[in-house]
């Protein structure tokens, strides 16, 4: 197959890039705005005959139609992904958000190519603490800050033409994802390499807030799976039963960098914060076999940590900018 990615640079596009040219015989075509986010040194030593970055917008109609005539199948990753920047600027959140998925789903329409959509958990909101309750395929949506209620309208444009123009499409929504080449304005890349430059972790309000972490590989091979063996008009939610609170993963991460679990500051609360997210994947495992293959949070995040020790050169750019952003906003 010839695969269309979008958003292909980023963080969750590029190992799954990675994985597509070690795991399968496609070829690969990436359609990246190379934002703030992208980064092509992400695609760096994959190989040319099987890998074409194109660099453009997924708002830009006449471009994806091209790209999409000549594919079998496109990805859409593309996205403005990170929820403090959607509460200072909402704006590229709507535009890459909305009117990139409704490009993309004209195109597909227009050629009759699948589709495969990536959104997250937090089209469901969030959960109480102390509940015992997980977000299903049938959990209503109730988006809460402007980039889930973004996400949580691209959901609903692809059922949409699922429903009216049959378009094949799958949709998977998964929960926070952490590995390698993950960007350093997200909460477990910025605290490693916070304390990398002698500064000590930032949690938001309590810090107990609590997340259901994936590493990014498990994702994608979900994805991959979808991909393969998913039934068209289906969602897929993807998590790997991680849920730790803030806290709890900064904590982890000073006692792996030899430093006291204590050694952190609690700063600015997030406006809107959502208190928890929990992802029953039974779907994903009962239909299409899926499994993670990382069980042990602590050991891949350090191998995260290793990771951000040795490919400085990589996230060093970013980081001032983004401690800026953070400092002006009181975390
Ligand atoms: P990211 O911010 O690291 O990467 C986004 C990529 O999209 C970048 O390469 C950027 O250049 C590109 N992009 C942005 N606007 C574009 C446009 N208009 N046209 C073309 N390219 C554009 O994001 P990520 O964390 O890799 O997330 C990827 C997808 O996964 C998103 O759809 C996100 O909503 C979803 N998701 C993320 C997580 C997570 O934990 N990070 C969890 C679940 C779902
Ligand atoms: O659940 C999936 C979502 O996970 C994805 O859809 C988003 O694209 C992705 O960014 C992520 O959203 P979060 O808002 O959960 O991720 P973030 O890394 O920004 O923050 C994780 C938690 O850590 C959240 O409760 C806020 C908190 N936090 C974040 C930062 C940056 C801190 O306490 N301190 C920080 O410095």
């Amino acid at each position: 197959m010839r695969l269309l990615v979008t958003g292909g640079a980023g963080f969750i596009g590029s190992n799954f890039v990675h994985q597509v040219i070690q795991r399968t015989d496609h070829t690969v075509v990436v359609l990246d705005k190379l934002t703030y986010a992208g980064n092509r040194g992400s695609l760096d030593g994959l190989p040319e005959d099987r890998l074409t970055l194109t660099e453009g917008d997924i708002c830009d109609g006449g471009l994806v139609n091209a790209l999409v005539a000549g594919c079998d199948a496109v990805v859409h990753f593309a996205a403005e992904s990170h929820n403090d920047n959607s509460i200072t600027n909402p704006e590229p959140f709507i535009t890459t958000n909305l009117m990139g998925t409704f490009r993309i789903l004209e195109a597909v329409r227009r050629y009759g190519k699948r589709l495969h959509h990536i959104s997250t958990d937090e089209v469901y909101g969030d959960l109480e603490l102390d509940s015992p309750l997980r977000f299903t395929p049938t959990t209503p949506y109730n988006p809460s800050s402007p980039y889930s209620s973004s996400k949580a309208g691209s959901d609903m444009l692809v059922r949409a033409w699922v429903r009216t123009y049959g378009v094949k499409a799958t949709i998977s929504n998964c929960s926070n994802n952490y590995g390698p080449r993950q960007h350093v304005e997200k909460f477990i890349p910025r605290q490693i390499t916070n304390i990398l430059d002698g500064a000590r972790p930032r949690l938001y309000g309590t810090g107990a807030n609590t997340r259901d972490w994936i590493h990014v590989d498990d994702h994608n091979a979900a994805v991959l799976a979808i991909l393969d063996h998913g039934k068209n008009g289906q969602t897929y939610l993807i998590g790997a039963d991680g849920e730790l609170s803030n806290r709890q993963v900064v904590e982890l991460i000073l006692e792996e960098m030899g430093h006291p679990p204590t050694a952190y500051d609690l700063v600015a609360d997030r406006p809107g914060h959502d208190l928890r997210y929990a992802i029953d994947a039974s779907k994903l495992r009962e239909d299409l076999g899926w499994r993670p293959v990382y069980r042990d949070f602590r050991a891949g995040l350090r191998a995260t940590i290793d990771w951000y020790r040795t490919n400085e050169a990589w996230w060093r750019p970013a980081k001032a900018a983004v401690e800026e952003k953070y400092r002006a906003a009181g975390q």
